[in-house]
């Protein structure tokens, strides 16, 4: 199985790049998370729609190719990043050639505040929702970026960090393999 992963920051050092790191260290036997990078996308505008930037096809071709995606996303004045909402609109177009319509998904985020993206993954799931995602929608998880909870390196050094996040990668590849059955 391959989980795709979408961060929505362009910062180089992004506490959510930082999560999805120790979130792939904590991937169980025979699952693989792999980047699916936005940094490269111009903005989006339907002009190009007949003539897809490179970027762009690139991008829809990697979340074509894998068996679920998961979004981390940053809360940027109380909503997902400029540089998210992008993304997902380039992989959304052409209209009627969307590569995100049934597509298993998990949705998840940190911040230093005490809301741990809370509002911006309500955005994004709003968002999938009309996009035609399976988003996994329980557990949840809001996550408070404290100092010491993980290393620059991913390296999660709190254990009860650990246990969310293992549960919520758990759950995750349990609805990334349930989609699959279905579909098959
Ligand atoms: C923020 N930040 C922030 N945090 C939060 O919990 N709620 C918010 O509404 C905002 N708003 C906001 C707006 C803008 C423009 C910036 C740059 C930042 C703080 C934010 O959580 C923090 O910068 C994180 O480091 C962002 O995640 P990344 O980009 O490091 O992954």
């Amino acid at each position: 199985m391959r989980i795709g992963y979408i961060v929505g920051s362009l910062a180089q050092h992004s506490i959510n790049r930082r999560l999805a790191t120790a979130l792939s260290g904590l991937a169980p036997e025979g699952v693989e998370f792999v980047e699916i990078s936005i940094a490269d996308l111009p903005l989006y505008s339907w002009d190009q729609d007949a003539d897809f930037p490179a970027a762009a096809l690139d991008f829809k071709e990697a979340v074509a190719g894998v068996d679920g995606v998961l979004f981390l996303t940053p809360e940027y004045n109380r909503s997902i990043p400029a540089a998210l909402k992008n993304a997902i609109e380039w992989g959304s177009r052409p209209w009627g050639q969307s590569v995100w319509g049934g597509v298993p998904a998990g949705v998840i985020g940190t911040s230093p505040g005490s809301t741990g993206t809370a509002m911006a993954q309500q955005h994004l799931r709003n968002i999938l929702a009309h996009l035609d995602m399976r988003v996994l929608g329980q557990p949840e998880a809001f996550v408070q970026a404290r100092e010491g909870a993980i290393a620059a390196t991913g390296e999660i050094q709190d254990d009860s960090l650990r246990a969310v996040l293992q549960g919520y990668v758990d759950a995750l590849v349990a609805h990334v393999d349930a989609a699959a059955r279905v579909a098959a």
